[in-house]
């Protein structure tokens, strides 16, 4: 008798419909899998073999096939393990039931005991689209998967015979409740901790209410890293849709678990300078998100910004732009969102004291400009704000409090977009930073006085055509955040202040 049984595939964080053939035959014993596995597929057969005995059923002695469809794609992961065993019950009698419109996930342990997998909730979304009623996956995985909504029943089980004495009547599944979205907790990451840097913090400020790319330059142990960190506590807070996305990419790259079902924080990552290519975009072999991804709805920090490989900055270019990466390997293509807040840290030359008034600085002209040089003009036009971070005083450290609290900021960055969100209704843009060409015209329009300044500002400092679009962009934003309609010139003035640093 053939068995069948569903289970989910995933590619990125979309999943297709898949089955799970298994037959038995007589002839000398044997285990076979079919249907393009790939080496942790194929290692199923241990790990469901001794489930089964470990738990006291039955292994069939028999020649047994199973079938991954549709056969021409490849597959990979130990998520397969449980409808495989299942198949095996099924096929072999030793449980029955109606398994047309409900899918199975999980890992199983030699114990017999399931183990959480990669993708559970991208899974149970993938299993409501394809119409299931229900899906069945590891325990640990359940508060993650019953994110997918009122649309489908997840059911959380722990082990091969919990799973085999529900469908034989013996034990009621237990249908898992949602995780819940809980407001994101930054103590010990505020903005009050940071003493002085007012106008650093400004700039936080308008970058977060815009959306904008920043990037720090001044001295070492200014703060910069510190303030960089704290980004994500003024930014809004993620809506359930953004929660929800962010948490599949971070299913799918095996960072949720029983303790963090849901991703309610907005992400900050930090990669190291030395990461490859590959680790930030994503890729290898089983195409894991990079680190583009997982900072998707929140902020991407690299620190040392000139230190990071010319090819690795040319791999963020796209990205930036578009919002999506795409990953080809030979093990096939995948899409995963990031869009993210790009901020980077650099120091002004190796040193790192160049332009210091005590003139401790070393460094020759020509070392400042090559180190300079490092990073390169196309990232450079990709980042909307700079802001020089001097050295803090004495008076300023030991002063008691640093300011005012990343709450108060973000009430004021919540205003800023909720303007910008209703401006930009329909439209497909959320915030300032990705207006177009066209909407700039539309969005940004200038009165006279304004663009008398803004030609002034032109001729004396030499500014580009793309240091233009960045400053309307920038004073849109100011003047947002100040409630105003038009863009005023004060609000020039301001952003004018952001300009890069003539390199
Ligand atoms: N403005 C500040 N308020 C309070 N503490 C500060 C401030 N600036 C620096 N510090 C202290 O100095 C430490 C170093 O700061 P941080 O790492 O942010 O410097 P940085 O500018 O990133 O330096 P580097 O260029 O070496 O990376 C902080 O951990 C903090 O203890
Ligand atoms: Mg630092």
């Amino acid at each position: 008798m053939v068995a069948r049984i569903w289970t989910v595939g995933l590619q990125g964080i979309e999943g297709y419909r898949m089955s799970v053939e298994c037959d038995l035959s007589g002839g000398l014993p044997a285990f076979d899998i079919v249907g393009l596995p790939d080496a942790s597929v194929r290692e199923a057969r241990e790990r469901v073999r001794s489930a089964l005995k470990n738990k006291g059923l039955e292994f069939p002695l028999r020649r047994i096939t199973v079938n991954l469809a549709p056969a021409d794609t490849k597959k990979a992961g130990a998520l397969y393990d449980l409808p495989i065993l299942l198949s095996l019950l099924v096929a072999s009698g030793q449980v029955e039931g109606d398994f047309s419109k409900v899918a199975f996930i999980g890992e199983v342990s030699l114990d017999g005991n399931l183990r959480p997998v990669r993708g559970a909730l991208p899974a149970a979304l993938a299993a409501r689209a394809e119409g299931f009623q229900a899906i069945f996956v590891p325990a640990d995985n359940a508060g993650e998967a019953a994110l997918a909504g009122e649309g489908i029943r997840v059911y959380g089980v722990s082990s091969v015979d919990e799973l085999a004495d529900i469908f034989r009547g013996k034990r009621k599944p237990a249908r898992a409740v949602p995780a819940e979205i809980t407001a994101p907790d930054y103590t010990g990451m505020d903005f009050s901790e940071v003493k002085g840097q007012q106008n650093a913090k400004r700039a936080c400020e308008i970058a977060a209410a815009g959306g904008h790319n920043l990037l720090f330059s001044g001295p070492p142990g200014a703060g910069k890293s510190m303030l960089a960190k704290r980004i994500a506590s003024i930014l809004p807070e993620m809506t359930p849709e953004e929660a929800l996305e962010t948490t599949k990419i971070y299913s799918v790259a095996g960072l949720t678990g029983r303790e963090q079902p849901l991703i309610c924080k907005r992400p900050f990552r930090a990669p190291h300078h030395t990461l490859s290519p590959v680790s930030l975009a994503g890729g290898g072999s089983d195409l894991r998100p990079g680190e583009i991804s997982l900072a998707h709805n929140g902020v991407l920090f690299l620190d040392e910004f000139p230190e990071f490989s010319r090819t690795a900055l040319e791999v963020l270019r796209q990205p930036l732009e578009d919002g999506v990466v795409t990953i080809s390997r030979a093990s096939g293509t995948v899409q995963y969102p990031c869009r993210f807040m790009l901020v980077g840290a650099m120091n002004p030359c190796r040193c790192g004291w160049f332009g210091h008034p005590s003139g401790r600085c070393t460094c020759s002209r020509a070392a400042v400009e090559s180190y300079r040089r490092h990073v390169s003009g196309p990232m450079l036009d990709r980042i909307d704000i700079f802001v020089d971070v001097p050295e803090v005083s004495f008076t300023e450290i030991t002063s008691k409090s640093g300011g005012q609290t990343s709450a108060e900021i973000r009430a004021r960055v919540d205003k800023a977009r909720k303007i910008q969100a209703e401006r930009l209704k329909g439209t497909g843009v959320h915030c300032n930073a990705y207006l177009p060409q066209a909407m700039i015209e539309r969005y940004c329009a200038l009165g006279e006085g304004e663009k008398a300044l803004l030609r002034l500002a032109f001729e004396k400092l030499n500014l580009s055509a793309r240091s233009y679009t960045r400053i309307l962009k920038v004073a849109r934003t100011i003047a947002d955040l100040d409630g105003s309609e038009r863009i005023l010139s004060v609000h020039i003035s301001e952003a004018l202040q952001y300009r890069p640093p003539q390199f």
